[in-house]
């Protein structure tokens, strides 16, 4: 089985990954990681070389054609479920789980904003918009996902027993 995380950025879906993988003894495939590795380059670097565009494209063709093994838990990018087919694929192909959280609770996580474009040179109110307008384009389609958990606290217990 092939658990998705997905939710936007800072609600802790690679920290959360590599715990629930360690409690299922699994491996953990971190896709923005992935990407970083494959091109040698950072996303930052990335959107700055090639544009959001391309980028979107990469991840996509990342998703689907990445050697998973049988059992792992996937950390997604904030944006990859709300581009192409992605959601469909992967409600298709595993369980999907949306870590979700509130706007202000995004902002007081998200300190280093320097690594992630979007976002890169927002104050805090800049980025409190942001996320607000951001949500509602994007929750229509993390709310595709087959479980949705309240991310703000979660212990990698309960995410656990959740998935059961
Ligand atoms: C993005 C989120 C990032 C990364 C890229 C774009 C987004 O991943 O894929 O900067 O569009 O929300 P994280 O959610 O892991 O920060």
């Amino acid at each position: 089985m092939k658990i998705f995380l997905i939710g936007f950025m800072g609600c802790g879906k690679s920290t959360k990954a590599k715990q629930l993988a360690n409690k299922l003894e699994c491996q953990v495939v971190d896709l923005d990681a992935v990407i970083v590795e494959q091109e040698k380059q950072t996303i930052a670097e990335y959107f700055a070389a090639h544009g959001e565009a391309s980028f979107r494209q990469l991840e996509s063709d990342t998703l689907k054609n990445y050697p998973y093994p049988e059992t792992c838990v996937v950390a997604t990018g904030g944006g990859l479920p709300c581009f192409f087919d992605n959601m469909e694929w992967m409600n298709a192909n595993g369980k999907t789980v949306y870590l979700h959280m509130e706007p202000a609770q995004l902002v007081s996580r998200l300190h280093n904003r320097q690594k992630r474009p979007l976002i890169a040179n927002m104050d805090d109110e800049q980025l409190l918009a942001f996320i607000i307008k951001k949500l509602e384009e994007r929750d229509p389609f993390y709310t595709k996902a087959q479980l949705i958990i309240n991310a703000f606290d979660l212990d990698a217990e309960t995410l656990e027993e959740k998935l059961n």
